[in-house]
């Protein structure tokens, strides 16, 4: 199945259901992992889940241009499907599908899914559009793959959320699963945006997941939460951010506070340079 090269790439709809029905009729479990390419540990680590998980993995790698706004970086997104096979080799990939924008929207797009309640708040706030078009590719490649069991990144907190509901909504059978985020040793969440960062931008970056540890230990101790967000605010713009916001929420449910929550997650998304960076950290409270 898997060649010394790395994984097998299929680049057509009709050429990976072929491999995938004759996976299933040997009884095979399938564990899917969506991308975007410009793979780095974060992504090997969502595949080592999977693997855990189910017989064969597949990843997908598409740079899906309905969830980019007009002005954001889909051209300049990073496409290395040759470096990304590379890594994949090392890693339990038995396939790769790897299809253009026209084998996905073959007749553009005529229909789009959207979870209005999530898709409208914090970076859907600031990227309209962009979980619908989460939401529609990933609709489309859960009914592509038909996977068991599909991994995404914790990272993309909200990503996964809006996800899950859609699939609880639309009765896709399949199970969803979260990964930790991989973190650099100085904290910074591994991410491919991460590639636009310069060494010095690098270093502040690393400023996101200190802040996140900052406020949940105030949030943990039920004290000067709001002296604490305003100070962090006020850090990270003299830092160079460009904050698009840093808030506290319901860790179940985004479009709910978290007063009354037994979990609460605080989300940050910010500019840095060419770069937009997100991140989060979910705390337990105890009231
Ligand atoms: O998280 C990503 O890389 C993308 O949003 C996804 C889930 C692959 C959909 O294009």
């Amino acid at each position: 199945m898997k060649s010394d090269q790395g994984p097998v790439v299929f680049s057509t709809v009709s050429d990976l259901r072929d491999f995938l029905a004759s996976t299933r009729s040997r009884g095979k479990t399938i564990g899917f992992v969506p991308t975007m390419g410009n793979l780095h540990q974060g992504h090997l680590d969502l595949v080592n889940k999977a693997a855990e998980m189910a017989d064969v993995v597949i990843v997908s790698i598409f740079v899906n241009p309905m969830q980019f706004g007009p002005h954001e970086d889909f051209d300049a997104y990073p496409r290395t499907l040759e470096s990304d096979c590379k890594a994949l080799a090392n890693h339990p990939c038995d396939a790769v599908f790897s299809p253009t924008v026209r084998e996905m929207y073959p007749k553009g797009v005529n229909t789009e899914i959207d979870v209005p309640s999530l898709s409208t708040i914090l970076c859907g706030h600031h990227r309209p559009g962009h979980f619908k078009g989460v939401a529609t590719v990933v609709t489309k490649l859960l009914n592509i793959v038909q996977p068991d069991v599909a991994v995404f990144g914790n990272k993309d907190y909200q990503q996964l959320q809006v996800i899950r509901t859609m699939v609880a909504d639309l009765l896709i059978p399949v199970s969803i699963v979260g990964a930790d985020t991989t973190r650099e040793p100085s904290g910074l969440a591994m991410s491919s945006r991460n590639a636009y960062l310069s060494k010095e931008e690098k270093d502040t970056a690393s400023m996101l997941y200190a802040t996140l540890r900052t406020i949940g230990a105030a949030l943990q101790k039920d004290t000067q939460v709001s002296t604490t967000m305003k100070n962090e605010k006020q850090r990270l713009a003299a830092a160079g951010f460009v904050l698009d916001y840093l808030e506290i929420k319901d860790a179940q449910d985004l479009s709910k506070s978290y007063v009354e929550a037994d979990s609460a997650v605080i989300l940050v998304a910010a500019k840095l340079g060419k770069a937009r960076l997100i991140d989060n950290l979910v705390v337990e409270l105890t009231h």
